[in-house]
């Protein structure tokens, strides 16, 4: 029989394109997994949310839409359950994407790098299908195989074409059980093997000529896919294919209090699995540091007194939490466990000054224009200074 799949070697960005694992099996969840899926992360709210929910479930999902969107979007249920929020954003937005799900059309998240496209991406496939693994990785060696099938050459060799020398991708897989289908990176993927997307959305069959058959589609299945509009940009993406496609832009954060909040969120979640210490000692820093990406991002100060020069790096919210949450980690090892200036620092510059030439002057600009003359920033100043010597 097949390989058997290794516990622990669940790294979603190989099942794309790794013919060896048939699908036959799902490899088996480790509770100790670094990263658990979110289905299974999410499991017991899932769960609630599935045994309360009485509206209508379109075909072969796991919950109504309505649940759906409070999965993402947070809330309590009837008998006391809180949900937590996933994605931090208009109402608005999710609803629009749960919605296309639940029609013929497939759904493109599209935005700047770290606006939680990925995020967004694995959470729906969680609440509608719960699975969230049946993922294609897009690169720019994206094979056409990762997207339709491959073959097994043992068997192929051994017996000749057959179902059983066949490896559905993630794709066919959805198809066939009626699942939700995930592709990252759509636009990295070379347009020809985009384009075998095409018979797959609209209709809605995967033909295997080698066997003079297909995979139809059944209810339920629907894809997902997530560009990044800061790349080769979307228009990479043939007209035939995006016609197929609803379109959904995650936007960055409108306000500042938005983005300390989905800072703060997403880093207390992330330090509770790391055993770091609560972000509320620190919110004052991550305050700080939003500020700074934010007044960097838009080149003008938050007064709008002062305009600044953009650096290269895109300073998302996702930039953003992965700072506090190293400062967190220094903090708890190597200071008193209050998030503290010198703590994220080393982890703005780094974030800041991607181009060593050209990035380092906008920061010094910055530093000595900007942070310098604010009265309550001299710790900042200070270790910034610091770490940029
Ligand atoms: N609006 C938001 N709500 C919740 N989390 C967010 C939001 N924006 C960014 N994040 C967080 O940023 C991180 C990176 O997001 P990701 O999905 O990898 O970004 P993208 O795929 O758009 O580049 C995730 O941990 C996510 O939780
Ligand atoms: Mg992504």
């Amino acid at each position: 029989m097949s390989a058997s799949v290794e516990p622990t070697s669940v790294d979603p960005s190989q099942s794309g394109s790794a013919p060896a694992n048939t699908g036959a099996t799902r490899p088996t969840r480790t509770a100790e997994a670094l990263r658990p899926h979110a289905e299974d992360a999410y499991a017991a709210e899932l769960a609630a949310l599935a045994a309360q929910d009485d509206r209508p479930r379109p075909a072969r999902w796991r919950l109504s839409p309505w649940a759906v969107a409070t999965y993402l979007l947070g809330g309590t249920l009837p008998d006391g359950t809180v949900i937590t929020p996933k994605y931090v954003g208009p109402r608005r937005i999710v609803e629009v994407a749960v919605t296309t799900l639940a029609t013929d059309r497939a759904l493109l998240l599209l935005g700047v790098p770290g606006t939680a496209k990925t995020w967004v991406s694995e959470h729906l496939a969680a609440a509608v299908s719960g699975d969230s693994t049946l993922l294609v990785q897009g690169t720019a060696g994206t094979p056409e195989e990762a997207i339709r099938y491959g073959w097994n050459y043992a068997r192929l060799l051994a017996h000749g074409p057959s179902r059983d020398a066949l490896v559905p991708s993630p794709v066919m897989r959805a198809m066939a059980e009626g699942m939700t289908a995930r592709v990252e990176e759509l636009t990295r993927i070379p347009a020809d093997v985009q384009d075998t997307l095409i018979t797959i959305l609209s209709e809605k069959t995967l033909p295997i000529p080698e066997l003079g058959q297909e995979v139809q589609a059944v209810r339920g299945f629907n894809l997902i896919a997530t560009a990044n509009d800061r790349d080769r940009g979307v228009n990479d993406l043939s007209s035939a294919l995006r016609r197929r496609f609803n379109t959904v832009v995650l936007p960055l954060p409108e306000t500042p209090e938005a983005e300390v909040d989905i800072v703060s969120r997403r880093v207390d979640q992330i330090g509770r699995s790391l055993d770091l210490p609560a972000v509320p000692d620190g919110i004052d820093e991550i305050r700080r540091v939003v500020t700074v990406f934010r007044e960097l991002r838009d080149g003008i100060t938050t007064d709008g007194r002062t305009k600044l020069k953009s650096p290269s790096g895109t300073l998302s919210t996702a930039e953003a939490i992965s700072v506090v949450t190293n400062g967190l980690a220094l903090a708890a090892h190597f200071g008193d466990g209050v998030l503290r200036a010198g703590d994220v620092a080393a982890g703005i510059l780094g974030a800041v000054v991607r181009d060593p030439a050209a990035d380092r002057v906008v920061w010094q600009e910055y530093l000595e224009t900007v942070v310098r003359e604010r009265d309550d920033w001299k710790d900042f100043y200070r270790a910034c200074r610091e770490v940029s010597a």
